[in-house]
């Protein structure tokens, strides 16, 4: 099981990717974690979609937000591993990816994320730091993280 990588602007993504996708997001940020919110939102249109594929399955997703939209900086959100590939490391490979792709799209610019508190330390493992108080987003305790350029 070799991961395929994937970085798309929106529109160069087919209707079927796409639907993957915001089936995934929902399955996961909607469903599971028991969160009423508007997920696709008008982000996409101003992101990088970056795609995991396993055996031709959607594996993990996350999207990369422009500068000077959600925040100065560019910023990963959406970071999700689909319930079946979960605890296998890919979560971190593909947040390795990202990271390695900001630096290509956005060179020498930091990385400003919305995390949920519960997985800081996985960020933490990336080089971001906590800036900030603790805070409600769709009713789910966030802190935002910066990533120092490279
Ligand atoms: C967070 C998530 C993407 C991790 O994906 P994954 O592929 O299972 O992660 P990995 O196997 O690469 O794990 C990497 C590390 O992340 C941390 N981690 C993973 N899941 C975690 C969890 N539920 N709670 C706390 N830490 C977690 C661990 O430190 C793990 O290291 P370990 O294997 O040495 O314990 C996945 O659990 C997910 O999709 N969660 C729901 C969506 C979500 O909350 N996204 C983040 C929004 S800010």
């Amino acid at each position: 099981m070799q991961p395929v990588f994937q970085w798309s602007r929106l529109s160069e993504l087919g209707g079927t990717q796409f639907h993957q996708i915001i089936a995934a997001r929902e399955a996961v940020f909607v469903v599971e974690q028991n969160c009423p919110y508007q997920d696709a939102d008008h982000h996409d249109d101003l992101s990088w979609h970056l795609s995991m594929h396993i055996d031709g399955e959607l594996a993990a997703y996350l999207r990369i937000v422009d500068p000077g939209h959600k925040y100065p900086e560019p910023s990963i959100g959406r970071v999700l591993t689909t319930a079946p590939f979960r605890g296998r490391g890919l979560g971190q490979r593909l947040m390795a990816e990202a990271i390695d792709g900001a630096q290509t799209h956005y060179p020498g610019q930091p990385i400003r994320i919305s995390a949920q508190v519960y997985l800081l330390d996985f960020y933490r493992s990336f080089g971001f730091q906590v800036v900030g108080e603790v805070y409600l987003e769709d009713g789910i305790e966030h802190q935002e993280m910066l990533r120092a350029g490279a």
